[in-house]
């Protein structure tokens, strides 16, 4: 097998002196769900940060369908076709569900009209508030907004930083055959989740990172099989 889709191989760095991560590997291939778990303050959101350009490296590289894409902007490479929804901050609370996704489009000169028809298939209760602020929406919505914005920009990977954050079960299943729906199509997912257990039995491929190094590394079945991974990280 040749290379991974998207890899940030060997990541080294931090956001000051300091390094928060210490040689992390994360990857995903072309059309699948790639998972990353671990405790609070392993550098999960630090290691997509990284993947993204977000953050400058020290050590390691980012490449993307065999590009070596290391030092390319944040923008660049969501011309290259990346996509990101981080953390926090995922959406503009003012503006109307579809000014976000029209904002998500930015970069694009073709028509979206086919891409936003897809959004609000995928997510049809955005079709129904698309002229209401994003910031009246509950949080599922709000998440839904997040999502639907990054593939504005019809990226071949999409990464996401806890999407189901703050999310009733119900909500996080319904979410996650979302995200399955997209990966489908044939977009590449590279997630960060807190909700571990549900998010590595939809993974292709699960990472569990402690302080900013991997320390298992499986698919998502044999990682939720592991008797020491689930009673560190699984709660048993
Ligand atoms: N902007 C920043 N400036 C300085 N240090 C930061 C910054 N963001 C995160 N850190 C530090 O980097 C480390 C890893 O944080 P990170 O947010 O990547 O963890 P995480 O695994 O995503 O945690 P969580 O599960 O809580 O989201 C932490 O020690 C944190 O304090
Ligand atoms: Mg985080």
């Amino acid at each position: 097998m040749g290379q991974p889709f998207l890899i940030g191989d060997q990541m080294t760095g931090g956001y000051g002196a300091a390094d928060i991560l210490h040689g992390c590997t994360i990857a995903v291939e072309k059309g699948e769900i790639a998972v990353i778990v671990g405790p609070n303050g392993a550098g999960k959101s630090t290691a997509m940060k990284a993947v993204f350009g977000m953050l400058k490296l020290r050590g390691g590289s980012v490449r993307l369908d065999g590009e070596d894409i290391t030092t390319l902007s944040p923008q660049d490479r969501v011309a290259k076709g990346m996509g990101f929804v981080p953390q926090t901050s995922n959406i503009f609370t003012s503006m109307t569900v579809q000014e976000n996704l029209e904002m998500g489009a930015f970069l694009r000169r073709d028509n979206i009209k086919d891409t936003m028809a897809q959004v609000y298939d995928l997510f049809p209760i955005l079709k129904e508030k698309r002229n209401q602020p994003a910031g009246e929406l509950s949080g599922g919505q709000r998440q839904q907004v997040a999502v639907g914005r990054a593939l504005m920009t019809k990226p071949k990977v999409l990464m996401l930083d806890e999407p189901t954050a703050g999310v009733s079960p119900i909500v996080m299943d319904e979410l996650f055959d979302r995200i399955i729906e997209v990966a489908r199509s044939g977009i590449s997912i590279l997630m960060v989740e807190q909700n571990a257990r549900q998010a590595l039995e939809i993974a292709d491929k699960g990472y569990v990172l402690v302080q900013g190094a991997n320390r298992f590394t499986d698919t998502g079945r044999a990682l939720m099989e592991d008797p020491e991974v689930r009673r560190s990280f699984l709660g048993g």
